[in-house]
């Protein structure tokens, strides 16, 4: 399974692709809004820092619009995904620029059926939310389970991207089900990193070995 970091905060970015774990980055204007500065600049910056796919979003709600903003998008670097909310404007855009070549992400997927006509539409990300579901009394793991069966039903090639995730337990649930790729805030990858136990050994462990060098004081590793 992929793992996204689903925020435009550089530090976060830098931080955890340094120790290897991104495989891309998804980006939304309200995660632009909270970084500030010049929302080109840090795209731009982002698809210099990451291998993997930088998926960014038009803000354009029909077609024209979102066709000249997701051209636009991709000059920021090669490996950019236009990333369109799922409408009907939307889905004519995806289709649009996947027959030229441009990868889509088609975003705020919301049921199976929703996923489905996206995938119709040659986006090769479908962003189901899996968070503001369980937000509103409904099961997000069980719509991952459910476009999961039918993307196999019909051998699409189209990826789930599994978004709006709250804490680890569903990157566990995803990956069991088989999901492409999760995109995860980075407060839910730093949650993945711990465990109290991890902590404790590590303190243990430091605490023995000063015992050690209280009776060697010039040993060393
Ligand atoms: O990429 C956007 C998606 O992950 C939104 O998450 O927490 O705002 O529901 P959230």
């Amino acid at each position: 399974m992929k793992i996204f970091l689903d925020t435009a905060n550089l530090n976060s970015i830098k931080k955890f692709n340094d120790m290897g774990l991104l495989d891309g980055i998804t980006t939304n204007p309200s995660l632009m809004s909270k970084e500030g500065g010049n929302p080109k600049d840090v795209m731009e910056e982002i698809t210099k820092i990451i291998k993997g796919d930088v998926s960014l979003e038009v803000v354009s709600t029909e077609y024209s619009g979102m066709i000249d903003e997701g051209k636009r998008l991709c000059k920021y670097g090669d490996n950019v995904v236009v990333k369109v909310p799922m409408t009907p404007d939307g889905l004519k855009a995806c289709k649009l620029l996947s027959s030229e070549g441009i990868p889509v992400n088609v975003t705020l997927i919301f049921s199976a059926n929703q996923a489905l006509l996206a995938a119709k539409s040659g986006a090769k990300y479908v962003s189901p939310f899996i968070g503001r579901l369980d937000d509103v009394g409904q099961d997000g793991i069980h719509l991952i389970k459910e476009i999961k069966e039918i993307f196999s039903n019909y051998d699409f090639e189209t990826q789930i991207l599994v978004a709006s995730i709250r804490h680890p337990v569903h990157v566990v649930d995803a990956a069991k089900i088989g999901a492409d790729v999760v995109t995860l805030p980075p407060a839910v990858l730093d949650k993945m990193l711990q465990h109290p136990l991890t902590k404790i050994g590590l303190e243990n462990f430091l605490s023995d070995w000063e015992k050690l060098k209280a009776g060697n004081p010039n040993v060393k590793i």
